[in-house]
C-alpha cells in the first residue's frame, strides 16, 4: 500500500493530490492514508500536507529504490522489477538465491549498502551506504554457456557509456573494471549456474564507486581504487547513473543475446580502452610477462604481442593485467 500511495504522489507531481482521491483509488481510509504518509516520511521523504488540499512530495530521498528508478527507465525488461534493500550482504548472493527460486529475467537487485560485497578471485568488495551502486541483475539467456563471460564486456560497455554520458572521462581496463583517471572506479562481477549445454541463470553484478570519500577506502587500496566524487570532486546523482546503464546494458545485451551480436559492445570496449596501444604486464600464477595490447577481437579477447614478437589471445580471467609502472599506467 504504501508503494502505490508514493505512486499516486509521484504521479502528480508537483500538484496536490487529495486524501479523498488517494482513499477513492485505493480504497482505504483516510486514517491509514496518514499512517502510510507517515512511514513515507520516515524513509527520508519531504511531504506537504495541507489541509483541504492534501499532499504533495517536496523532496525525495537519495535512495535507489524501484519508485526512483522506474521513470528514468525506457527498457522493456531490465529494471522492471527492481528488489531494493537498506543493507544486505551481498547483491549477486541475493540475487542467485531468488533466480534460483524462478525469478523472472530482468530483475535487479539493489542495495544501499552491503556487509559482505564480493569482489573477483575471493575479494572483498568495499560498499558502503548510500554512496555506491552496488546491484546485481538476473539474465536468463539463451546462449551457449561458452559466451557467458561475454555479459561481462556487454555490461562494461553500459556502465561506461553511462558515466561518460554524466560528462565523466571513464575508460575501460579489459576486460571488466572502469577506470578514471587510471584508477578503478566499477568493478563487473558475473556468475552463472548452469550445465554444459544449458544455462539456468546469470547474475551480473556491477559496484560502482559513485560518492565515496577517501576515508571509506582501506589505506592499502587508495592507489587503485577511487570514486567519481573523488576524481571529479563533486557528488552524481546515482538513480540517474542507474538508469543510463540499465538503459544502454538492454540495449546492448538485447543485440548480444538477439541477434548475436557483440560487436556493438566490443566496438565500446575498443574504443574507450585504456589498455589498447599501452605496454602491459600479463600476470599469471607462475610468471610476469611484457607485452603490448593491441586489439581485442570478435570474441572478446585480448590480443597482445610479446617482447619476441608473437601475438597472443589473451581469455578473460586467465592472467592479471597491470600498466608497466602501476594498475594501468
Ligand atoms: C571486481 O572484483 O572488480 C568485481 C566487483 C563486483 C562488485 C559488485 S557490487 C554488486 C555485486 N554484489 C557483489 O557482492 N559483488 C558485485
Amino acid at each position: 500500500m504504501k508503494h502505490k500511495i508514493l505512486q499516486l504522489l509521484k504521479g502528480s507531481g508537483d500538484k496536490f493530490i487529495s486524501g479523498q482521491k488517494i482513499s477513492d483509488e485505493l480504497g482505504v481510509t483516510r486514517t491509514a492514508i496518514w499512517k502510510y504518509i507517515n512511514q513515507i516520511k520516515e524513509d527520508g521523504y519531504q511531504i506537504e500536507s495541507i489541509s483541504r488540499k492534501g499532499y504533495r512530495i517536496i523532496s525525495s530521498p537519495d535512495i535507489l529504490t524501484q519508485e526512483e528508478i522506474v521513470d528514468k527507465l525506457d527498457t522493456k525488461v531490465i529494471g522492471k522489477n527492481i528488489v531494493h534493500f537498506d543493507t544486505i550482504d551481498s547483491t549477486n548472493i541475493k540475487a542467485k538465491e531468488i533466480a534460483a527460486n524462478g525469478e523472472k529475467e530482468g530483475t535487479v537487485v539493489i542495495s544501499e549498502e552491503q556487509t559482505a560485497g564480493k569482489g573477483r578471485l575471493g575479494r572483498n568488495w568495499t560498499s558502503p551506504k548510500n554512496k555506491g551502486i552496488w546491484m546485481s541483475v538476473i539474465l536468463r539467456p539463451d546462449i551457449d554457456p561458452m559466451r557467458v563471460c561475454m555479459v561481462t564486456q556487454v555490461a562494461a560497455a553500459a556502465a561506461v557509456k553511462a558515466i561518460c554520458e554524466m560528462g565523466i572521462d571513464a575508460k575501460i581496463k579489459w576486460p571488466n573494471d572502469i577506470v578514471v583517471n587510471n584508477k578503478k572506479i566499477c568493478g563487473i562481477l558475473t556468475e552463472m549456474s548452469g550445465e554444459l549445454d544449458k544455462i539456468n541463470y546469470v547474475v551480473m553484478g556491477m559496484g560502482i564507486n559513485v560518492n565515496l570519500d577517501e576515508e571509506d577506502y582501506p589505506i592499502e587500496l587508495r592507489d587503485i581504487a577511487t570514486s567519481i566524487k573523488i576524481e571529479e570532486g563533486k557528488a552524481i546523482d546515482r538513480k540517474i547513473l542507474v538508469a543510463k546503464i540499465l538503459n544502454y546494458f538492454e540495449e546492448l545485451y538485447n543485440s548480444f543475446v538477439r541477434e548475436e551480436d557483440i560487436e556493438k559492445s566490443l566496438e565500446v570496449c575498443r574504443e574507450k580502452s585504456i589498455l589498447l596501444g599501452k605496454e602491459i604486464q600479463l600476470i599469471g600464477k607462475n610468471e610476469v610477462k611484457k607485452a603490448k595490447a593491441i586489439n581485442i577481437d570478435r570474441e572478446g579477447r585480448l590480443i597482445v604481442r610479446l617482447k619476441n614478437g608473437k601475438e597472443e589471445a589473451i581469455i578473460s580471467g586467465e592472467v592479471s593485467i597491470r600498466g608497466l609502472y602501476g594498475y594501468v599506467d
